[in-house]
Formats: C-alpha cells, structure tokens, sequence
C-alpha cells in the first residue's frame, strides 16, 4: 500500500506542469531575454505580453472580476494563474509580466544555469561530449525544464489555461468557457518562435511539417484529456459542464476523423477510453482516471513518433491563413 503510494507521488512528481507555477522558483521573462533575443522580440508582440497592461484595463475583465468579487484583479486574485507570470518579493507574490516563457517551458530558477552549460566556462556547443549532452538535458528536465522536444509536457500547458477549467469563473464570472483551441494554428501565428532547431534560424519559419502533424494528433489527445478534467470539476448544469461536455465530444468526433485517414493504436485507445466514461456531473473519480490514463497515452504517442510515417494526415493540417495572430519575422 505504502509503496504504491509512493509509486502514485512520484507519477505526479513527474507530471509537474508551469500552469501554477511555483512562484519562488519564478526568474521572469527579462532574464531569458539576456539570450533568447529573437525568442523575446516575438513574445513582446503576443497578447500573452500585452494581457499583462490590457486586462486591468479592459471593462470585460472589469465585469468579470466584479462578479467575482475580486477588488483588484493583479492582487490575490483567480486571474493570475492564467493571465500573469508572477515572483515572490519580500514574501509578496508581484505579478511582473503576462503568460510567459516559464509557463510555458516551467519556473526556471533550478535548470537556467544547468540547460545551456555545455560542460564549462570555456566549452562550446560543438565541443561537448554526447555523454554531457544527454547529461544536461536530462538534468534541466528533472529540474524542471518543459522541452519542446517533449511535444506533451510543453503543450499540456496549452490546454490547462485555454480549457479554462474553473466553473465559478465561467458559471458566475461570465468568463469564456475555454478556446477553440487547435495545437498547429494557435501554436504557428503570433506563437510562433521558430529559431534554434529550423534549418533557417535566420527566419522565423514554421515548425516542420512532420512536427506538425504530431502537433495534431497531441493537440487532439490533450483537448480530449482537459475536456474530461474539466468535465469531472462541474457540478452544475449550466455553462460551464455543458461547455467542458463538447470539448470532450467535439474532440471524439476529431479523433474518430483522424482514425480513419491515419491508424494510430494510441489514439483509438484513448477514444475506447473515453467512451467507457459517462460524461455527467459528480462523477469525478471515473472522469480523472480516464484523464490519467489519455494522459499517459498521450505521453506515449508524444515519444513513440517523430511524425514522419503520417503523411496522410497532411490534407487535414491547418492552412497558413487560420494561424491565430500574425507570425513575427
Ligand atoms: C545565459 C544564456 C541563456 C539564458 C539566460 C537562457 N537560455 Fe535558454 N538556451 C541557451 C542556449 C545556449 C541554448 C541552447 C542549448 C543547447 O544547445 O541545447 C538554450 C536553449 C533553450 C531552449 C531549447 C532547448 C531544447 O533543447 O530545445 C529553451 C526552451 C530555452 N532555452 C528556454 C529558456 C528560458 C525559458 C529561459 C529563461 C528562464 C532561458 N532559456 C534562459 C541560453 C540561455
Ligand atoms: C484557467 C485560466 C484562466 C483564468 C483563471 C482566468 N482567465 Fe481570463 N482568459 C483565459 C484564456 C485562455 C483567455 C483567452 C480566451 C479566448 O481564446 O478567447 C482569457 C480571456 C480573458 C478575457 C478576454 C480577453 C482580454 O484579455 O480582453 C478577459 C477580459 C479575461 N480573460 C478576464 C479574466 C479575469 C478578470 C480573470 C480573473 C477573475 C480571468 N480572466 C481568469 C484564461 C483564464
Ligand atoms: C498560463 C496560461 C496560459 C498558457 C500556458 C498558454 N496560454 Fe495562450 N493565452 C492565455 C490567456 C490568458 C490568453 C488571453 C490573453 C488576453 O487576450 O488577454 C491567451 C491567448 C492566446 C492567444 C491569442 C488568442 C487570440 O484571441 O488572438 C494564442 C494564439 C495563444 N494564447 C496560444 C497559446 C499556445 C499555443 C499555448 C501553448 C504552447 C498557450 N497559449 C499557452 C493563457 C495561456
Ligand atoms: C505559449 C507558450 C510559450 C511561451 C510563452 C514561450 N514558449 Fe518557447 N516554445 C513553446 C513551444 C510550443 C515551442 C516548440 C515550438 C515548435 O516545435 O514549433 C517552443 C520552443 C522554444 C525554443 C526552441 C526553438 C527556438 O526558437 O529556438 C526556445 C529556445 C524557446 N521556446 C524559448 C522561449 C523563450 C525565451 C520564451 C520567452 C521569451 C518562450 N520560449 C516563450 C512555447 C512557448
């Protein structure tokens, strides 16, 4: 009993994600700017960036926040987990910016020195060692660092903000219950940084097209897991259960789609999965483990493929002009 206790702690120990980001392991966007200059140039021109002046601002966020009875929205406030990157200061927790780098690749202050150090003051990229490599990028990852490499652990931020999984918010706020969100297009517009693995580093291109498509079959997964997250939090009928209920369902019926243009084992998993659950209110315990198990499916399907042997998915990739928001340069 005990052991498997401990076995379930050190899943979710693994399963750590920026989304509540632990605040005094925050460092803040400036501090990867000192590197990641092009990285930088295109996030100030994000609403992620600008939510952080605009959303005080914004008579919408007035409303919502009133109905919340939330005074002021950047103080202790439901708004900041989503809308802002905040640091502790004097044991005061400051939000200082808008959605940012760490919420998205996790709170930095463990791996910043550890995922760019290649072995030494004096050694170059070119000159580490693949042992030291493997060593480093290991380490940042027990420390803490989303890679893009692990397509599922960067991208279930996404939908842990975008499905909006808070019913007071959206029941009583009058919050919008969750994006329309699709991995390729939100991920390739104003997103987009596309600088250090393009063969065009010069240029902010899109990401490949074999990335692309593990992007779409990720992205539906992870819609299909948070819609059932957010389905075993509701306890209501109202907006917000019926609103978590059809992203569960529309994210079915794209799989289903997917399944018969591309046989993928995982994916028909997670719909047998899924299908197995009803989608009603109180039933949270059946709900969360259907997640865990699509989450750890999903995992799977994240590392079991490089994109490469699905090419029929190609004609159901979303076209340049449905990218959300305008790429930088
Ligand atoms: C002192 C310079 C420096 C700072 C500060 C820095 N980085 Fe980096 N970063 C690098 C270098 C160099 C690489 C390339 C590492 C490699 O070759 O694997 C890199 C790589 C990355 C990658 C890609 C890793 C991969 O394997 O694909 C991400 C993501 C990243 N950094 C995020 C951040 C974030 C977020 C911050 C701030 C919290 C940050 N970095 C701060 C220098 C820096
Ligand atoms: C669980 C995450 C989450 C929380 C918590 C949250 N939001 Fe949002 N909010 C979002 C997302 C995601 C969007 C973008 C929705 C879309 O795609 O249209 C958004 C959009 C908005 C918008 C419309 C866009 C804009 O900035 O003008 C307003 C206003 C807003 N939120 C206000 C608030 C307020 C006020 C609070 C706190 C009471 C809050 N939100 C809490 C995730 C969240
Ligand atoms: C910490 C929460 C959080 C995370 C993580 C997050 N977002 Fe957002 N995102 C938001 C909020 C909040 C807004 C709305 C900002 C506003 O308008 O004020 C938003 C807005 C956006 C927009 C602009 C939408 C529009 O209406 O034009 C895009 C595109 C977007 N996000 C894509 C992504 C992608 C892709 C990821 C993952 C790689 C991601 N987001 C991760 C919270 C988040
Ligand atoms: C909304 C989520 C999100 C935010 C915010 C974000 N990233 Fe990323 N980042 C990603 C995703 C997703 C990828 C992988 C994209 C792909 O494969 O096409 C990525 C890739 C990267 C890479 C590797 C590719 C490249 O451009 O070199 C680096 C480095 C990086 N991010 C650094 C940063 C830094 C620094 C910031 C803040 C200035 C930042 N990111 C903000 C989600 C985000």
């Amino acid at each position: 009993m005990i052991r498997a206790v401990l076995i379930a702690t050190c899943i979710f120990a693994q399963w750590a994600t920026a989304q509540h980001m632990d605040v005094e392991k925050t460092v803040g966007p400036d501090e990867c700017g000192e590197c990641h200059k092009s990285e930088m140039a295109v996030w100030k021109e994000t609403k992620h960036h600008k939510s952080f002046f605009e959303l005080t601002r914004s008579e919408e966020g007035r409303k919502i926040a009133e109905k919340m009875g939330i005074k002021r929205i950047k103080r202790e406030s439901d708004c900041l987990d989503c809308h802002f990157t905040s640091v502790k200061v004097d044991d005061v927790v400051k939000p200082i910016a808008g959605t940012s780098c760490e919420s998205c690749h996790g709170a930095a202050r463990d791996w910043i020195n550890v995922h760019n150090d290649y072995g030494g003051k004096d050694i170059k990229k070119e000159q580490e060692s693949p042992e030291h490599r493997t060593q480093r990028i290991t380490k940042a990852g027990q420390l803490g660092m989303l890679r893009p490499e692990s397509l599922y652990d960067v991208a279930q931020n996404c939908y842990q903000c975008h499905s909006v999984p808070n019913e007071r918010l959206v029941n009583e706020g009058g919050h919008t219950a969750g994006s329309a969100f699709e991995l390729v297009a939100w991920s390739q517009g104003e997103i987009r940084h596309n600088f250090l693995h393009s063969d065009d580093p010069e240029n902010n291109r899109p990401t490949s097209v074999e990335r692309q498509r593990m992007m779409l079959l990720v992205g539906q997964a992870l819609d299909l897991e948070y819609g059932l997250r957010g389905t075993a939090k509701a306890t209501v009928k109202a907006d917000y259960a019926v609103a978590m209920a059809k992203r569960t369902q529309l994210a079915m019926l794209r799989i289903k789609k997917i399944l018969e243009t591309q046989p993928v084992p995982e994916l028909q998993q997670m719909l047998d999965a899924t299908t197995a659950v009803e989608l009603k209110l109180n039933h949270a315990e059946e709900l969360e483990a259907a997640a865990n198990q699509i989450a750890e499916l999903a995992r799977q399907l994240s590392a079991n493929y490089d994109g490469s042997t699905f090419a029929a998915l190609d004609a159901m990739l979303p076209a340049a002009d449905t990218y959300k928001g305008k790429p930088s340069p």
